[in-house]
């Protein structure tokens, strides 16, 4: 009995000095779990307000290794500071004068990742974590040079948002906290990395590149990317980095870049963060664009050769005002990012190319917006609410057309209730009195009607607001859109459906073709396919917007000759706008299903850990 006791006393003294300094245990006691935050960390007791990376990015190994340095608000009181890991190798963390400090892991949550929590013994107001990322980092992709454009170097970037930022940094993964940064990086071979930050414009002998963001932003927008690039300006403050082999289509493409960014200043305010570049990624990156600050991110599949899909670009920009200088509080207010997004991303698309093109593009994402509700009726009602329950969900897995389109026509319902003129004093306003603070549901809704609806008591109720942001499916008072193109188009659908005419293509753009694929009310048949195939050429377009619906109609009619391409594209392409449907067009056949997990194992290893996680839903 004695000497059992005895046993387990040195048991328990030995795991508490094993676990003190091993990684691999688990107390999940204390840890305070704020699920609908999507964090672990205890970020209200003392926010972080500065980063320093000192990282190597290393090809070889494919990890980056190095240190981040944290430097909160004021000293710790508490006696723990909590962060979220998420795939993370933690080495050791010290604090300011380089004594080492106790810290654990809690066990891992699939979607959160592992908290972990670091003693804090005495008054400390920085801590260094020597940690480095693993093969189950899911923000960073590395890609082989056959996977890239030029095929000469490796490429690597990362894709914080929405929690993935605690995959490659040890931080308070929330967007309620923003922090400014700094950053040495260091890369085992000659390629030029960026950040969300002040970039470099060219390659240097000594590999060591040193990164300044001045401007506090969330974690969901730091970003890296490093690879094979060259820079091009656009104009005095923008440019664009792409492949050496690329660059000159990018230049031609994007060439309206400079107009985008004053129209967008004369719309809503200043652009607050200095440049705006972008970098255009390999084609497996899982977004159409991300909206990292000082430099968007891009997917190559925007570049076609007639700038047909600038819209995009549009978008990513309009971020810079809502989202980047006004964010939204938790994922459930998602829609407070990209709703404002496409609403004003349409008024600058309005502005450079005017009414007729942006109705089309409004009236095009309106009918996604009822296939959207429509699917999600049969699935998930409640993501069809502009406010979203994302207890104990991963926030990627609600990511629906509603925030962006819903949240879009909710504000074109406000702007045609209270007049453009009145809805435009009210968003510069709220631009300016919000830069670099975040926004939730709550209290935009306090704000909308203390400082526009309370103006005239007729819009409040003609508008209903709750109804809009915490009830399912679409309002009746839906702005209604009537874009004479997009008729045009649909006329012409059903005009070669029914006699076999085919279209009229002067004037037709990617969107035209859009329209004119989703206007069929049946499906074709094998010859009128055939036919329009052999005019057009759609099989192995280069368009990859006009391709994935080109291939969807292909799987629905059964139409062979076009798989071998099809097949190419769901190869190269990563985007996870073009995949989804695809996949989920095989999946609806028994045979359809072999070829998708056929493809889907042969694509795996180009795609984005996002993507791959999307796939493997629709698969199962
Ligand atoms: N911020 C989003 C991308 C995003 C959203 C990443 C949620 C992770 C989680 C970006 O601004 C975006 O909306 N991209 C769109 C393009 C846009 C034109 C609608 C995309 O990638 O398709
Ligand atoms: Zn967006």
């Amino acid at each position: 009995m004695h000497n059992a006791k005895l046993f387990n006393l040195l048991y328990l003294l030995f795991v508490y000095l094993f676990s003190c300094n091993n990684k691999h245990n688990i107390n999940n006691d204390k840890i305070n779990i704020l699920i609908n935050n999507h964090s672990y960390s205890n970020y209200r007791e003392n926010p972080l307000q500065h980063l320093f990376l000192d990282l190597e990015i290393n090809f070889n190994k494919k990890i980056f290794k190095g240190t981040a340095t944290l430097y909160f608000h004021h000293y710790w009181q508490q006696e723990s500071i909590i962060l979220d890991t998420k795939g993370l190798n933690v080495m050791q963390i010290m604090d300011e004068t380089n004594q080492k400090l106790e810290f654990w892991y809690a066990a891992e949550d699939s979607i959160l990742g592992k908290a972990l929590k670091i003693i804090v013994p005495h008054r400390t107001k920085n801590i260094t974590i020597f940690y480095e990322t693993t093969a189950q980092s899911d923000a960073i992709q590395w890609l082989t040079p056959e996977q890239t454009f030029g095929k000469t170097l490796p490429f690597v970037s990362t894709q914080s948002q929405a929690i993935l930022a605690r995959s490659w940094i040890p931080l308070q993964d929330v967007p309620a906290v923003r922090f400014t940064y700094a950053a040495k990086i260091k890369t085992d071979i000659a390629v030029l990395p960026l950040m969300s930050a002040i970039n470099p414009q060219s390659k240097n002998d000594s590999n060591m590149y040193y990164f300044n963001m001045p401007q506090a932003i969330p974690s969901y927008l730091m970003a890296l990317c490093a690879g094979d690039l060259v820079f091009s300006a656009l104009g005095d403050s923008c440019g664009v980095y792409a492949d050496p082999k690329q660059i000159a289509a990018c230049e031609y493409e994007f060439s309206d870049l400079e107009n985008m960014i004053s129209n967008a200043a004369n719309l809503y305010g200043p652009y607050q963060w200095g440049r705006y570049d972008m970098v255009i990624l390999p084609p497996s990156f899982p977004f159409g664009g991300m909206e990292n600050p000082r430099l968007t991110f891009a997917t190559p599949t925007i570049i076609t050769g007639d700038r047909s899909l600038v819209s995009l670009v549009a978008h990513e920009l309009a971020h810079s005002w809502s989202g980047n200088l006004v964010t939204n509080e938790t994922w459930s207010d998602f829609w407070l990012n990209e709703g404002f997004t496409v609403y004003f991303e349409s008024r600058i698309m309005e502005q450079l190319y005017g009414k007729m093109y942006s109705e089309m593009l409004t009236e095009l994402g309106k009918q996604e917006l009822l296939k959207t509700i429509a699917y999600l009726k049969t699935t998930q009602y409640d993501d069809t609410k502009l406010y979203l329950n994302l207890k104990n969900r991963n926030p990627d897995d609600a990511v629906t057309d509603i925030a962006y389109e819903k949240g879009r026509f909710f504000l074109l319902l406000i702007e045609k209730t209270v007049g453009r003129k009145n809805f435009d004093v009210f968003l510069k306003n709220y631009f300016l009195k919000k830069s670099f603070k975040t926004i939730n549901t709550a209290q935009f809704i306090n704000l909308l009607n203390e400082e526009l609806l309370s103006k005239n008591p007729i819009w409040k109720n003609s508008i209903n607001i709750n109804q809009w942001i915490f009830e399912n499916g679409l309002p009746e008072n839906c702005p209604i859109i009537n874009s004479s193109e997009l008729n045009r188009a649909e006329m012409d659908a059903n005009t070669w459906l029914r006699r076999n005419v085919l279209p009229n293509t002067k004037n037709y753009t990617t969107h035209h073709w859009l329209h004119f694929f989703r206007s069929l009310k049946k499906l074709p048949s094998t010859l009128q396919i055939k036919t329009i195939d052999s005019v057009y050429h759609f099989t192995g377009i280069a368009n990859a917007e006009i391709a994935c619906d080109w291939y969807q109609l292909c799987i629905n009619a059964k139409y062979k000759a076009a798989y071998p391409a099809m097949t190419e594209y769901l190869k190269k392409i990563g985007r996870r706008k073009f995949l989804l449907p695809l996949y989920g067009a095989l999946v609806k056949t028994e045979s359809g299903k072999v070829l998708a997990n056929d493809i889907f194992n042969q694509a795996i290893k180009g795609y984005h850990a996002v993507s791959i996680h999307s796939i493997k839903q629709i698969l199962n």
